[in-house]
């Protein structure tokens, strides 16, 4: 474990033990409508003796459960009991993951040599496919927990023959269910853009072959079409088997342009592919048909270069470089012409989120990415229509994700915004509700210790 002393440092050290559950007292008032679990998941603890992970993407997965109901709040905080966190845990380095090498090569894993040394870490978001709650990540099964207790579940199996190749965590919700895709990598690579269905089989809609894929953390859906973006940061599968490099670092910025592909969501008509400028991003926002095009929304970079700016002992020293980095909106013609650009917010920002009920959502909500000593320094609620925005902000406070959880039978701005912020002069953390309508904050709780700043989550009404 390092000794954490800046704010960067603090928010990037080690979580060792779970937590709770608890129950939190709260400052200010609840909105009363306000029931459900608001589960989060994320990397947590980096450090275990001799097994020392290398990028933030890689610690291991923290399952996080704050519990609303009848003015009350708990907290629950476990680590997923995986194969790789008993390894780690036994200073064992046997699984790859996404960025930091261990005994057996991740080439080995995608030739077929073997299929036991990929991580089954999964702590990057949750979702819920049926009855199952499950915990994901992008380079290996999602795996069940209990949404009360957060005890660890088995891996799911699905019912079908995609196999177990790179995906998202980002399953995109569409009206015929959750889609996504899994990445079938050698010497004809292609991706399989799925669909779930009821019965447990990803069933696929489109397959779109690449010769060198692209790294692609999410996806997007718009009524009509899944959108599947290759940005110019692409990989050689014949390299990566042969190579015995960590995931991401088989992965090279180059080339001159995206390629966006429109996935027609019946599968009857082939995928569209358009041509845009270079540029990268980790999350989509939301998409929405206008006429004859798709306009997508995204929080994007110029390059690829934030993925090395997260390695540990970069970003718990200085602000991500993060070139260009703004909520962006593309225009995506649906006859295959190039897609334009439109700046939507020059302000840095991650972990985009809106009301998922929304066919065109108006507001994103986002953490700001700090410039200097901390990481994230506010919450942004963006007014795409105006491109003006408001934000949440404390003194020494680094917020996580937030998400909008709308009010029952209420519109875009009647509901609260959750999210858990760390306080670096009190080194621990609170989560906090923010009225969506006037952007104040009406209510906190402070968590017994420091949580770990995580990734991605979900509000679920019953759970
Ligand atoms: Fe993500």
């Amino acid at each position: 474990m390092i000794a954490a002393h800046t704010p960067r440092e603090l928010i990037f050290s080690d979580v060792t033990n779970d937590i709770g559950p608890v129950a939190l007292a709260i400052e200010g008032a609840l909105p009363d409508w306000l029931r459900g679990a608001f589960i989060r998941n994320g990397p947590a603890q980096y450090s275990f003796g001799p097994v020392q992970f290398r990028h933030w993407f890689d610690g291991m997965a923290f399952l996080q459960r704050f519990e609303f109901g009848e003015g009350k709040l708990e907290y629950t905080g476990r680590f997923i009991r995986s194969e790789s966190y008993a390894a780690a845990t036994e200073g064992r380095a046997e699984y790859q993951s996404f960025a930091t090498p261990a005994a057996r090569s991740f080439g080995s894993w995608l030739a077929g040599v073997t299929s036991s040394n990929i991580t089954d870490n999964t702590n990057v978001n949750v979702a819920r496919y049926g009855d199952a709650s499950v915990a994901l990540t992008e380079i290996g099964a999602p795996r069940c927990f209990d949404p009360q207790t957060l005890e660890t579940g088995n891996l799911l199996k699905f019912a079908d023959d995609l196999g177990t190749g790179p995906t998202t965590a980002h399953p995109v919700r569409t009206a015929g269910g959750w889609v996504n895709f899994t990445l079938k990598p050698g010497l004809r690579s292609e991706f399989a853009v799925w669909r779930l269905a009821e019965n447990g089989s990803r069933d696929a809609i489109a397959r779109i072959p690449s010769k060198r894929p692209a790294y692609v953390h999410s996806m997007g859906a718009s009524r009509k079409y899944a959108i599947l973006v290759e940005y110019p940061y692409r990989f050689d599968p014949l390299a990566m088997i042969l190579g015995g490099k960590p995931y991401i670092e088989n992965f090279h910025w180059g080339g001159d342009e995206t390629l966006i592909h429109l996935v027609d969501l019946t599968g009857s008509a082939p995928p569209v592919t358009c041509a845009a400028e270079p540029f990268f991003a980790f999350h989509h926002v939301s998409a929405f048909d206008d006429r004859d095009c798709v306009v997508v929304d995204l929080v994007g970079y110029d390059d690829a270069s934030i993925v090395s700016d997260l390695y540990l002992d970069r970003v718990r020293e200085r602000a991500p470089v993060a070139p260009g980095l703004s909520l962006r909106r593309y225009h995506v013609p649906c006859n295959g012409q190039d897609a334009t650009r439109e700046t939507l917010s020059n302000t840095r920002m991650e972990l985009p989120r809106v009301d998922v009920r929304a066919e065109r959502p108006r507001y994103v909500y986002a953490p700001r990415v700090g410039e200097g000593d901390a990481f994230t320094d506010g919450v942004l609620q963006v007014d795409t229509s105006s491109a003006s925005q408001r934000v949440w902000e404390r003194p020494n406070e680094s917020p996580g994700e937030a998400i909008f959880v709308p009010k029952p039978g209420g519109n875009e701005t009647d509901g609260a915004v959750l999210f858990v912020a760390f306080n670096a002069r009190e080194k621990r953390s609170a989560l906090v509700v923010v009225d969506a309508a006037t952007f104040e904050e009406c209510a906190r709780a402070w968590a017994p210790a420091m949580l770990p700043l995580g990734f991605h989550g979900q509000f679920w009404p019953n759970y």
